[in-house]
């Protein structure tokens, strides 16, 4: 596994490092911006022979690429010996993943290599230009022209490459060498419940900037007030030591400052009266940030979160999270969502059921859901996929998901509905593992001290008294949250269960349900006892529900999960046929009996 090299700049400085090669660009959809969306020529290579010769030696191994598919060479007559071409191979869209795009590709794990073409006119003097990838999964190498850009790891966070001094005018080849082959040290690692779509799953753009631009920026209440304003930008390029000015229009504030030599500037902004952001009143205030040639503009919300003992406080006032988890998946296309139609349909179900709340699960979900979820008045828990059983003591594991966790914090921190941050879900307990998700916290704390950290833990049952479940992970010590998945009635025991069962809580902290269900194939109905019927589901909930109220400091829930989705672990044919059925709404958008028991609960929670 390559080593990812983390390099800080200030420590003041805003999140996400960039690593060799990579570039931030927050708030993307603001810039001037080119789409590369569209259909890519693509050549599927499972041996991946556009990629090492037949010594398996990698051809981009030298700073000068010797071989391979990313040189996106035509022979230069007949004699010539070229063994691939772009020109006449098979599309695939972008932004798609590969596997419900095409049957043929639909277990594939491999690498694919796409291609693109290009003008790029002048943009001006001295302007500067990016390529922006959304995500790809897994691995992506990229090239341009021939030329090697560099290797992004992680399939849900963006990355960005500068290509000023490498374009010309006409026939740019874009190169992308997309690999998703599952690896033991990966993050996530080889075992995961949800399939492994691959490819170019996001929006892939060209982005023309000034010499020097505002790469990034933070705007939120100063912590610990809701009067004051807190603003940092980051600049990028040659001139750093620039004035910087940010306003708010509709507020009649404004702040000037000078940026130091590395780029940075911050201010405090007196804000007397805001209005601030909750769900009931998702206000977004207009905000624009100018230095020099350059001006960027979002929309932000202001709102302050915390907890006070087994309290969840928003601006102050204690909240209960009406949650439900969500999977980055379009269950009627049955491939990763990208768009913001898709963000919608996805958030427009849990608004439906009564949501100011959705888990993110379990990675960095596209840009447009925490937008939405900022509009639409939806509080989010926002997740890095170290899932399960990953290799706790492997240095560039590590690296690599704090890389992740940087880059999504640097993406979406000016989201006023991300209240969490989750460094983790279900990691089996062990000294290396508590170490490992510590640094998590810590990095998390860090670039972002505003948020709750938490992660999904794991419950375990009393020897002694198989209805006691005792919540005493070591882990639990570091985060805001008691979150922990709770499968009693499904995977431990039969509903009735539920009824019976009692809490040893370690934690005086809130406690939070971050999964709770059961499966249901929808339109199967039977006695509540009988397994995959809609009638069991509901059963799970109708008495999981009062259960979890019993619980001192219950804060709220995130049931698994609004639709059912891919799983290539779920195989019971006629039943599961490749989903995990746990949904309270199915592949064909059918609301089983469980999604009614659920609403009503949160109906009568926000009366309360
Ligand atoms: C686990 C896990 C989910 C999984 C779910 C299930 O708790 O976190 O990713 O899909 O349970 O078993 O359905």
């Amino acid at each position: 596994m390559k080593k990812v090299l983390l390099c800080l700049l200030s420590s003041l400085a805003l999140a996400g490092a960039p690593v060799r090669g990579e570039t931030v660009i927050a708030d993307v959809f603001a810039r001037q911006l080119t789409s590369l969306n569209g259909q890519w020529h693509v050549i599927v290579d499972p041996y991946d022979t556009g990629y090492f010769d037949y010594r398996h030696h990698p051809y981009d191994e030298a700073a000068r690429i010797s071989g391979g598919f990313a040189l996106d060479h035509q022979p230069a007559d007949k004699t010539e010996l070229v063994e691939y071409n772009f020109d006449t191979s098979p599309t695939l869209k972008v932004p798609g993943d590969w596997n419900s795009q095409d049957d043929k590709l639909f277990y594939y794990e491999g690498s694919v290599w796409y291609r693109v073409k290009f003008d790029a006119p002048p943009t001006g003097p001295g302007r500067r230009r990016f390529v922006y990838f959304g995500a790809a999964n897994y691995e992506a190498d990229v090239y341009l022209n021939g030329k090697k850009l560099g290797r992004h790891l992680g399939g849900f966070t963006p990355f960005a490459y500068e290509i000023t001094s490498l374009t010309s005018p006409k026939g740019n080849s874009l190169v992308v060498r997309v690999n998703n082959v599952r690896h033991a040290e990966g993050v996530p690692t080889v075992n995961t419940d949800w399939w492994n779509y691959g490819g170019l799953t996001r929006d892939v753009l060209l982005v023309d900037e000034p010499a020097t631009f505002i790469a990034n920026f933070l705007v939120r209440l100063k912590p610990g007030t809701t009067n004051t304003i807190e603003a940092r930008v980051q600049l990028d390029g040659p001139d750093r030591e620039q004035a910087v000015k940010v306003s708010f229009p509709s507020l009649h504030l404004a702040a000037e400052m000078t940026a130091d030599r590395d780029g940075l500037a911050q201010a405090e902004i007196p804000a007397p009266n805001l209005a601030l952001w909750s769900p009931e009143h998702p206000v977004l205030h207009d905000v624009e940030i100018s230095a020099g040639a350059d001006d960027v503009k979002d929309r932000v919300g202001l709102r302050t979160i915390a907890t006070s003992g087994r309290d969840i406080l928003l601006n102050g006032r204690k909240v209960f999270l009406r949650g439900v988890a969500i999977h980055e998946v379009n269950p009627l296309r049955g491939g990763r969502a990208w768009s913001e139609a898709d963000a919608r349909q996805l958030l427009g179900g849990a608004k439906e059921l009564g949501c100011n709340f959705v888990r993110l699960a379990h990675y960095p979900h596209n840009e447009h859901m925490a937008r939405l979820a900022d509009e639409m008045g939806i509080m989010c828990w926002e997740e890095v996929p170290v899932y399960w059983t990953i290799e706790w003591t492997n240095a560039d594991t590590l690296a690599n998901a704090k890389k992740q966790l940087a880059d999504l914090i640097a993406r979406d921190q000016n989201r006023a509905s991300v209240m969490v941050w989750s460094v983790a879900n279900e990691t089996p307990v062990s000294e290396p593992r508590t170490k490992f998700l510590k640094t998590l916290v810590d990095e998390a704390r860090a670039l972002d001290g505003t948020r709750l950290i938490s992660a999904a833990m794991e419950v375990r049952t009393d020897p002694q008294d198989p209805l006691r479940k005792i919540v005493d992970d070591p882990f639990g010590e570091y985060t805001d949250l008691c979150s922990f998945n709770e499968y009693t009635g499904w995977y431990d025991g039969l509903p009735e269960k539920i009824d019976r069962i009692h809490w040893s809580i370690k934690y005086d902290k809130p406690v939070f349900i971050s999964e709770f269900g059961g499966s249901a194939k929808q339109g199967f109905h039977a006695d509540a006892l009988t397994r995959f019927s809609e009638e069991f589901q509901a059963d799970v909930y109708r008495r999981t529900l009062p259960m979890l109220e019993k619980i001192p400091g219950f804060s709220g829930c995130t049931p698994w999960i609004l639709c059912d989705f891919r799983s290539p672990k779920r195989l019971l044919p006629g039943v599961q046929d490749g989903w995990n059925i746990k949904g309270l709404v199915s592949r064909e958008g059918k609301k089983k009996l469980a999604f009614a028991v659920l609403k009503n609960f949160y109906t009568e929670k926000a009366n309360q």
